[in-house]
């Protein structure tokens, strides 16, 4: 497995609280069930374009089942009243030669804390270390969140707007 499997880093968020951002590990499964169901409908709806309120067994296991070569998963952690909390993460999987799909989603009490521009940031550190040329993306068309972060992180972004949805690429060469 590769060293990203051993991924971390230190953030500080807006509000001045620390979160770690860390590969995912095995056994973070219930702390990912438990930050599904802490959620908005919203939320979940603009990560994967359906209305999910909880996943299977198996799609529970598609995301714990990460290589960290053709599928890296990274969440943040942030200590609540002395617990470690999964309160977001970020992924993404190799789709061509060169090129994978990213997403993301944040627990909705840590959004616009900086969190979604912190995941994307590691992500695609992560993404040019393994030697990736491009990042895309789907977003839904109102997610201006989603878009702001992608605008925002310092990578050439280009967007191609299909009926309910948002084509978006970003250049990490
Ligand atoms: C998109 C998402 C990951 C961004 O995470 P976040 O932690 O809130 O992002 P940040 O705090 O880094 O904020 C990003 C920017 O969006 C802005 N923003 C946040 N919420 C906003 C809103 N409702 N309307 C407009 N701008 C908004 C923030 O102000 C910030 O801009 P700034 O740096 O100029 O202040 C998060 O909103 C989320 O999980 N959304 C649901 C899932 C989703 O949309 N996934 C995308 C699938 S590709």
């Amino acid at each position: 497995m590769s060293d990203i499997a051993a991924y971390s880093a230190i953030e500080t968020l807006r509000d001045g609280r620390r979160v770690e951002i860390r590969a995912l590990r095995p056994e973070d499964r219930d702390d990912l069930v438990a930050a599904v169901g802490r959620t908005s409908t919203q939320s979940l709806y603009r990560r994967f374009f359906a209305v999910k309120r909880s996943f299977s067994e198996q799609e529970t296991d598609f995301f714990l089942n990460v290589d960290f070569v053709n599928h890296v998963a990274l969440v943040v952690v942030a200590d609540e009243g002395g617990r470690p909390a999964i309160v977001g993460g970020g992924r993404y999987i190799v789709v061509a030669p060169g090129q994978a799909e990213v997403a993301f989603v944040v627990v909705d009490a840590y959004q616009r804390q900086g969190v979604g521009a912190a995941l994307m940031r590691h992500l695609a550190a992560v993404a040019r270390g393994a030697g990736l040329e491009e990042l895309i993306a789907e977003v839904v068309p109102d997610n201006a969140p989603m878009m702001k972060v992608f605008e925002k992180c310092g990578l050439g972004v280009g967007t191609r707007r299909d009926a309910g949805v948002v084509h978006v690429t970003l250049q990490l060469v």
